[in-house]
């Protein structure tokens, strides 16, 4: 069952709890013990026996002896002091969250000897314990761990607890806004089509966050030809949602972001395989990442005026589907010539991306979109795919990955690629075959972007199907929204 933890901080506490948590430096134990919580030396003695040197991320879990005020110790190392990061803190927040078990209380020691813990480093170890704690497992009607308390309270006790309390408001909406994408990735696509999806977007207006959402109709008055091609081979309507959070000056230009919100991608005509088909409930990690986004920055009050936009439909094959040879109009009033209907995504985001353009004529457009196969197979789970057409954006992005651990690796655009789309019949075909597919894909988008600064992340690989980690142990990872949290915090807020 999904645990919900309630985080607090404190100056001191005695540890009337069932789980003491301690964190040490590699190297520290036995020698340094485990003063606060063990008096007796039990867990001292322990790490002695079993040789546990605190090394980064392991844990030393030990029964309290008879008198102690909690039930169990446990000890995470966070390895050497100079090397610890960002991502190491939500790792060790991860491993704590990890370790609660059965715990109803737990009181975790965050003044590390040897050691100046900072707020920011405390609210970092809170947000990942926040998101090993998420499970998607609604649909799970016979729940295995039936003894696991429901909520936990956690309070991290250091010296410095008001001013990491005060971080913490900040990391929890982060946490909130990640869940949010999680949950959108993983729902099933039955329950999740593109007007529940535009009805999640209309929930933030609680957050204060003005909300739109425009339907076939408007959409056809706009001209969007490329988006309501894909959709019209589904019985659900399309839907675009666009949301603005102000939290900025008023004469500030907003800074955009925009989703493929693929809710269920069968290929279309050009049907995909069987197998592993029921991925494509993934399809919408771009728009799951943007919604995310945008409810982490209301939720803590961002200082800057952003956008996200969602180009929510269904592809699939129908008597009213678009055919391969069709040729559509897209609202820029450049024409596309379908070769393959399961390039899909494309055509979404060339409507999504030129309305953004010239109805707001952002700051710069960063587009989100589980595009193509091609990206999983070039860099794998690690890295997202970053297609820009600005340094600056690129490596402020780049900074913001590394920081995050959402990591992007840049690839290429050049005029060479682009003659690989160009059409017999029409102004572009919207796909160029196997040769360079992520980049193609890339010079599509870019046909539409215009001067304004952009960068396309694809993030095929990295939205679902994402390996097990410290922080996330779901099918869905909710990347980007802490990618683009700090891509905002670090260079376009105040
Ligand atoms: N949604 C897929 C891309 C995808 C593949 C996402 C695997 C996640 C995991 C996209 O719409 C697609 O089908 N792309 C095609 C493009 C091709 C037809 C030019 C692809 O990558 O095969
Ligand atoms: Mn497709
Ligand atoms: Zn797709």
């Amino acid at each position: 069952m999904s645990v919900q933890l309630n985080i607090s901080f404190a100056k001191s506490s005695s540890v009337a709890a069932s789980l003491a948590i301690q964190l040490k430096l590699s190297g520290d134990l036995p020698a340094s013990g485990l003063s606060e919580v063990d008096p007796q030396g039990v867990g001292a003695r322990a790490a002695g026996i079993a040789k546990f040197s605190a090394k980064a991320m392991t844990v030393l879990d030990v029964i309290a002896p008879h008198g102690s005020d909690a039930d169990r110790l446990t000890v995470i190392g966070l390895g050497k002091p100079d090397t610890l990061t960002v991502y190491d803190w939500l790792r060790a927040g991860g491993v704590a969250a990890a370790n609660l078990k059965n715990a109803k209380k737990a009181v975790v020691f965050l003044d590390v000897p040897g050691l100046d813990v900072s707020a920011a480093q405390a609210a970092d170890f809170a947000l990942g314990m926040l998101l090993r704690s998420y499970a998607f497992d609604s649909y799970k009607t016979a729940k295995k761990d039936d003894d696991k308390p429901a909520t936990v309270d956690v309070k991290i006790v250091m010296a410095g607890h008001a001013a990491a309390k005060k971080a913490f408001a900040a990391t929890e909406a982060i946490a909130s806004g990640v869940v949010l994408a999680r949950d959108l990735v993983n729902l099933p696509p039955n329950v999740l089509g593109p007007v529940e999806f535009a009805d999640k977007a209309k929930e933030l207006k609680a957050l204060g966050v003005e909300v739109e959402v425009l339907t076939e109709v408007e959409m056809k008055k706009l001209g969007m030809g490329a988006l309501l091609g894909v959709a019209q081979g589904s019985v659900r309507p399309p839907r675009l949602a666009v949301m603005h959070w102000n939290g900025g000056k008023a004469k500030d230009k907003p800074v955009a972001f925009v989703g493929k919100g693929v809710v269920f991608d069968t290929g279309g005509i050009s049907i995909k395989p069987g197998a592993g088909m029921e991925d494509m409930k993934g399809d919408m990690g771009g728009a799951a990442a943007v919604i995310g986004l945008m409810h982490t920055l209301a939720a803590r009050k961002a200082k800057v005026n952003a956008v996200g936009i969602l180009g929510l439909v269904e592809n699939m094959p129908d008597g009213n589907a678009q055919r391969p040879g069709d040729i559509v109009t897209s609202m820029s009033g450049q024409t596309i010539e379908i070769i393959n209907t399961d390039a899909e995504g494309r055509l979404v985001l060339a409507d999504a991306l030129f309305y953004t353009k010239e109805r707001f004529k952002p700051r710069f457009m960063v587009n989100l979109a589980t595009l193509t196969g091609a990206i999983v197979v070039a860099l794998g789970n690690v890295h997202a795919g970053l297609f820009s057409n600005d340094e600056t954006l690129a490596g402020q992005l780049t900074a913001a990955g590394e920081t995050t651990s959402e990591k992007l690796w840049r690839m290429p655009l050049a005029k060479e690629y682009d003659k690989i789309i160009d059409s017999r019949f029409a102004d572009m075909k919207n796909s160029g075959g196997r040769p360079a597919g992520s980049i193609t894909a890339a010079q599509f988008l870019k046909r539409f972007v215009g001067d304004t600064p952009w960068a396309h992340l694809d993030i095929a690989a990295t939205a679902m199907n994402s390996p097990q980690t410290e922080i996330n142990t779901s099918w869905a990872s909710g990347y980007g929204v802490r990618l683009l949290d700090e891509l905002i915090r670090a260079n376009y807020e105040g």
